[in-house]
């Protein structure tokens, strides 16, 4: 039992900064779908979004509203992945979750396709597939072409996370804050509870008894999974930024075998979904700008990190729409890869 060749989608959290880029995607890459329901919380029930030139009327997520579905992509957090997901699977769908409620769960494959799309094939038929966080998506499009050449033993990702990445709140809300700027207002500050504008902060998930907040938690242990490397080392500091989409990361990397910065230069033009931006002469390198609304994500300042062991050790600094690739694309491709491998009929 697959899915059929043009499935009926649901997406559960379709009001939301991901939801919305799915219609996009889904949209733009002519996705074949037979049929498309649009769930979010009931304060949206009733209100309606665009889809290929159609209005398409949003509902509250209930059970019932989850039969009939052949595939259903969920971003509308961990809590109502927990609650709905295992009842869109038991009705019949393939779910594939934006959240991170099952990504460290026994049997749910944690895929970015460019890394380990081979997860998908030849398995039984998945009932729940996880995207990975944001940053480990990135971060791994970029550094896995360079550790299947020289196996990274030690990862250090600074993030420089734009606002979106928490929610179309957030982002709203950088946005007013500039309009409060130029009025000369008090800032709006009820979403986030501090000032965005002109301000750099720790990420705003929780921290743990070890110091390390839950962004970097993922981090480490979402390599671990999608690499099945237990034995990689991955120290992250994570914060936010005052962009409104896309997030850039400096990247620091130990290999276990010797790699020079010609071949990983190389590698990287090679490498699927990267696109090298890397001109030192004008200065030029991967910008949130840049990324933003692109599938591919950027690498650049790509260069010997000379702290280390020669050969051993290589910096680099990337940027991707985290919206895109971070989330709604890295969803849609694994949809495509099902279809592809008639996991889904
Ligand atoms: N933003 C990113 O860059 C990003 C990247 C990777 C993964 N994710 C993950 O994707 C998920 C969605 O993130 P987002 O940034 O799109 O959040 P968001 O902009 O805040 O949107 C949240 C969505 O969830 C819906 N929702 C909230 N409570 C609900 C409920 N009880 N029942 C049904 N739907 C409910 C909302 O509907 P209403 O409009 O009706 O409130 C909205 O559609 C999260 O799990 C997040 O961690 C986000």
């Amino acid at each position: 039992m697959g899915m059929p060749s043009s499935p009926r989608v649901g997406i559960v959290g379709a009001t939301g900064a991901v939801g919305r880029e799915l219609l996009d995607i889904l949209a733009s890459r002519g996705f074949p779908l037979r049929s498309l329901r649009l769930l979010a919380s009931a304060r949206s029930a009733g209100s309606k979004l665009p889809f290929g030139g159609d209005a398409i009327a949003v509902e509250e997520t209930t059970a019932r509203r989850l039969e009939g579905l052949d595939l259903v992509f969920f971003s509308a957090g961990a809590g109502v992945s927990r609650q709905f997901a295992p009842v869109a699977v038991r009705a019949g769908a393939i779910v594939i979750d934006n959240s991170s409620a099952f990504r460290m769960a026994d049997g749910v494959p944690l895929v970015v396709p460019e890394v380990n799309g081979d997860r998908l094939e030849g398995a039984d038929r998945p009932g729940i597939i996880a995207n990975p966080n944001c940053s480990t998506i990135i971060a791994l499009v970029a550094v896995t072409p360079l550790h299947r050449c020289a196996g990274v033993e030690r990862m250090v990702v600074s993030t420089y996370q734009a606002v979106s990445g928490a929610g179309a709140a957030y982002m709203a809300e950088l946005q007013q804050q500039a309009r409060d700027f130029a009025a000369g207002r008090p800032y709006t500050t009820a979403v986030s509870g501090r000032q965005l504008l002109f301000n750099v902060f720790s990420h705003n998930s929780a921290v743990g008894a070890t110091g390390a907040n839950e962004e970097e938690t993922k981090l480490l242990s979402e390599t671990r999974r999608i690499w099945d490397d237990g034995a990689v080392q991955v120290s992250a500091t994570c914060v936010r930024v005052p962009v409104l989409r896309a997030h850039a990361e400096s990247i620091t990397l130990t290999f276990r075998t010797p790699l020079d910065e010609e071949t990983a230069r190389h590698v990287l033009e090679e490498a699927p979904g990267v696109r090298v931006v890397d001109d030192r002469a004008r200065n030029r390198f991967p910008e949130p700008i840049d990324a933003s609304g692109r599938d591919e994500v950027l690498v650049g300042r790509i260069r010997v990190d000379h702290g280390q062991p020669p050969g051993r050790g290589l910096m680099l600094f990337a940027c991707g729409d985290q919206l895109r690739k971070g989330a709604a694309l890295n969803a849609v491709q694994i949809a495509e890869q099902l279809l592809a491998s008639r996991v889904i009929a």
